[in-house]
């Protein structure tokens, strides 16, 4: 058998691609267009096309020279829901009608499981908390409807089709593998972890703290942090719960427990022993008061057990990739 990872030059891309290469049980077919991914995080012993997955043609090409795929693992996706507020077109057209062009060519070829990364922006502002999977989803982002459109797409080509899914909806995905060979490269770089750890390592004076007037225990806003490890581990058990014939489904994955921004300045200070400079911000707008997952659907349907159940173990393996890699992948021209 074999997996087709999509967008696995990215940066939990490459940590699936990488989990599956090392337990060697199938090969790993990858495919990125390296718009925001980097050849050098694609574990060598992946077979690599670099390329559109919107390319019907190029797509079409992937299967016919991989035919025992029988998977796709897609994360092949933009993310950044500040970007996706101002240029909503941008998120519909390469995530939503992207996903449109893949099912086409995956009924086409008869391929009719995928496990594809959700999010927890398309729940928009959560009524309670913990979420769980069938809470209202009202996402307040162009790229949390772009998902939530792509996870209905799926269900209606499930119905019409048999292509079956798993939408798997990440909290906050943070950490590195813990030698430090692979990690985060965004550019620019928004998301708080690796931002922190910039300040820690002098490419940045300062954390800027959006602000502390939430309603929350510190009045700065609580996260769920999971490790790309984790999520790997929960993509390898949907694409086994898609093989066993299990009906398509979503699921939450973090951790279920919340981490406050201050904290995690704190569990850095710790970690790295750097004294990371911050200072208070204004709010940055489209940040809800707390995002924590329920995950135990995960645990109890998928046999998810998540590894790194400790914030400073993360941030360890975060820092291992940062302090090592001060210019991330260094390949941008
Ligand atoms: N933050 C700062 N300073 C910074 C960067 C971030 O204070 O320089 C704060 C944010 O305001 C927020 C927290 O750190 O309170 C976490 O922010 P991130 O940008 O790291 O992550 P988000 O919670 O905004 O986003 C994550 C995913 C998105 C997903 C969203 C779901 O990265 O893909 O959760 O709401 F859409």
């Amino acid at each position: 058998m074999t997996v087709l990872v999509l967008g696995g030059a990215g940066y939990i891309g490459s940590h699936m691609v990488d989990r599956l290469v090392e337990r060697g049980e199938e090969k790993v077919v990858v495919v990125d267009s390296l718009v925001t991914g980097h050849r050098a995080a694609v574990n060598p012993a992946a077979k690599f096309y670099q390329g559109d997955l919107a390319d019907q043609d190029f797509m079409r090409r992937v299967f016919h020279e991989n035919p025992d795929i029988d998977a796709v693992i897609h994360f092949a996706a933009f993310s950044l829901v500040a970007e996706s507020m101002g240029n909503p077109l941008k998120y519909f057209d390469n995530n939503t009608a992207g996903m449109i062009k893949l099912l086409e060519v995956m009924n086409e070829v008869g391929v009719k499981r995928i496990v594809f990364s959700s999010t927890a922006a398309t729940y928009g502002i959560p009524d309670s908390m913990p979420i769980h999977e069938d809470d209202p989803q009202r996402p307040i982002n162009p790229y949390g409807e772009s998902k939530l459109m792509m996870e209905k797409i799926m269900r209606w080509s499930d119905a019409a089709y048999g292509i079956k899914f798993v939408a798997l909806r990440y909290f906050n995905v943070a950490g590195a593998k813990p030698d430090g060979s692979i990690g985060e490269d965004h550019n620019p770089e928004t998301h708080l972890l690796p931002i922190v750890l910039q300040v820690a390592q002098g490419k940045r004076d300062m954390l800027k703290i959006f602000g502390n007037d939430y309603n929350t225990p510190d009045g700065t806003n609580v996260r769920d942090y999971v490790h790309p490890f984790d999520l790997a581990d929960a993509h390898i058990l949907a694409v086994k719960y898609l093989r066993d014939g299990n009906p398509s489904d979503a699921f939450n994955l973090g951790s279920s427990t919340g981490f406050s921004n201050l904290q995690i300045l704190e569990a850095a200070r710790r970690v790295t022993g750097k004294e990371i400079p911050a200072q208070m911000a204004p709010r940055r707008p489209g940040d809800p008061d707390t995002l924590i997952a329920a995950s135990d659907k995960a645990r109890s349907v998928l046999g998810w057990k998540p590894q790194f159940d400790n914030i400073d173990k993360i941030i360890a393996s975060a820092w291992a990739w940062h302090s090592t890699h001060p210019n991330g992948y260094d390949d941008r021209n």
